[in-house]
């Protein structure tokens, strides 16, 4: 309950043994067949620098997006489109960005592209040909990793948006062919002063989303 994605983070750097913890931490998560898919490219420093600097200018060049597999389902039906409105307004209200501010609204996006500016970042991938139980099996570690993150004080954010330039990745990591990327993590310690990490999220009511069935 008290885990919520951090978007800015102090420049103090994370020592390896820690992250070490926390990925054996992530690695613990329970899989199908104990498949234990996933891999984890750990970046700081000048290789955390080299892949930014990958993705910014792509991103400045209006390079046509390249994503691996779909995220989010080809149309969004009402109830997910106002879910995303409304994590959307949430972020852009704590920066104060207007609705039609879309010079700011872009800056904040290309952020998710330096990683937030957090010390360290975590390219998450996968082998090509896993089913979607694999991915549900890498989601479940991927939560382990923020909640023990998060008990160690630290900060984290998923940035899906890696994906979308998924071939710039590839190529400044030189990743084998089989592999697909899956997402990128923020991780590092929280600036708790930055307006952006005052954004709450909600959840609606458990009547919303589950069915009890044979209880009294
Ligand atoms: C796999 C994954 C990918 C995400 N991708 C992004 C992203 O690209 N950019 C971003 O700002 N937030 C991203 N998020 C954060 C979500 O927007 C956030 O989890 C959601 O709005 C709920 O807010 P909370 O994490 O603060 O509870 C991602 C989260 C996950 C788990």
């Amino acid at each position: 309950m008290q885990r919520r994605s951090t978007r800015a983070f102090l420049s103090n750097a994370v020592d390896r043994k820690r992250i070490e913890t926390i990925l054996l931490h992530a690695r613990q998560a329970p899989s199908g067949a104990n498949l234990q898919p996933g891999f984890f490219h750990v970046l700081t420093g000048d290789a955390l620098t080299h892949l930014t600097a990958a993705l910014s200018q792509a991103v400045a060049d209006k390079r046509k997006p390249v994503a691996q597999y779909s995220y989010f389902p080809p149309e969004l039906s009402a109830v997910l489109k106002s879910r995303q409105h409304d994590a959307g307004f949430a972020l852009y209200e704590a920066l104060g960005i207007g609705r039609r501010d879309t010079k700011a609204r872009r800056e904040q996006f290309t952020r998710n592209y330096r990683f937030f500016d957090a010390p360290v970042g975590i390219v998450v991938t996968i082998d090509r040909d896993m089913g979607k139980g694999c991915f549900m099996d890498l989601g479940m570690a991927l939560m382990n990793l923020f909640s023990s993150a998060q008990a160690q004080g630290l900060g984290t954010s998923g940035i899906g948006a890696l994906a979308n330039h998924a071939d710039v990745v590839h190529e400044a990591l030189s990743l084998p062919s089989d592999q697909l990327v899956v997402c990128g993590i923020a991780l590092g310690f929280a600036d708790e002063d930055h307006p952006v990490n005052t954004v709450r999220t909600a959840r609606e009511p458990l009547e919303l989303f589950t069915t009890f069935h044979g209880f009294e």
